[in-house]
């Protein structure tokens, strides 16, 4: 199939690169970009490993066709933050257990910034209901629960419903 040139804003950055027409946008992300943060967990969209924002919306870049997203904003983990500029999601991770292997971090970090950007005071069943697209294999989900409620201590936002400690009940796998 012939490629096109295509232009990605990745990250706050223009990459114009050339493309197949269904090119996945994970593996122009990961091979042809090098934004490797975003992961392949599954093959039937289920895994939330592969997650981006889309103009601030979470969306799995295993089943998006990358020429499908020219001119959009697209925001890959790399884009939260790095050393010494981590955002408060990355902090709460990385302070709070909730990234084990880390195999699955970057999806919810995703999740987790896309939640707090359109609610800053998350009630615990907002948070589990934001977060179960994304599986985790070894966490318990306890820890990534704790991680959220410190990026949003971090912002002093914190409700008393989710101030609660949470249940170690894993999320539903949508
Ligand atoms: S790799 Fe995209 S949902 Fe699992
Ligand atoms: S930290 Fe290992 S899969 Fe979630």
């Amino acid at each position: 199939m012939d490629k096109q040139l295509i232009r990605l804003r990745i990250n706050g950055e223009v990459h114009e690169i050339a493309l197949s027409p269904n090119r996945l946008l994970l593996d122009a992300l990961r091979e042809d970009l090098g934004f490797t943060g975003s992961k392949r967990g599954c093959d039937d969209s289920s895994c939330g490993c592969c997650a981006v924002l889309v103009d601030g919306t979470p969306m799995l870049s295993c089943v998006a066709l990358a020429a499908s997203y020219e001119n959009c904003k697209i925001t890959t983990v790399e884009g939260l933050g790095g050393p010494g500029n981590l955002d408060s999601v990355q902090e709460g991770f990385a302070e709070m257990g909730g990234a084990q292997c880390g195999y699955c971090t970057p999806g919810f970090m995703i999740a987790t910034k896309a939640l707090l950007d359109r609610n800053p005071n998350p009630t615990l069943d907002e948070i589990r209901e934001a977060l179960s697209g994304n599986l985790c294999r070894c966490t318990g989900y306890m820890q990534i629960y704790e991680s959220v409620k410190y990026a949003l201590e971090r912002h002093g936002s914190i409700s008393s419903s989710v101030r609660e400690t949470p249940s170690t009940q894993a999320p539903a796998v949508r």
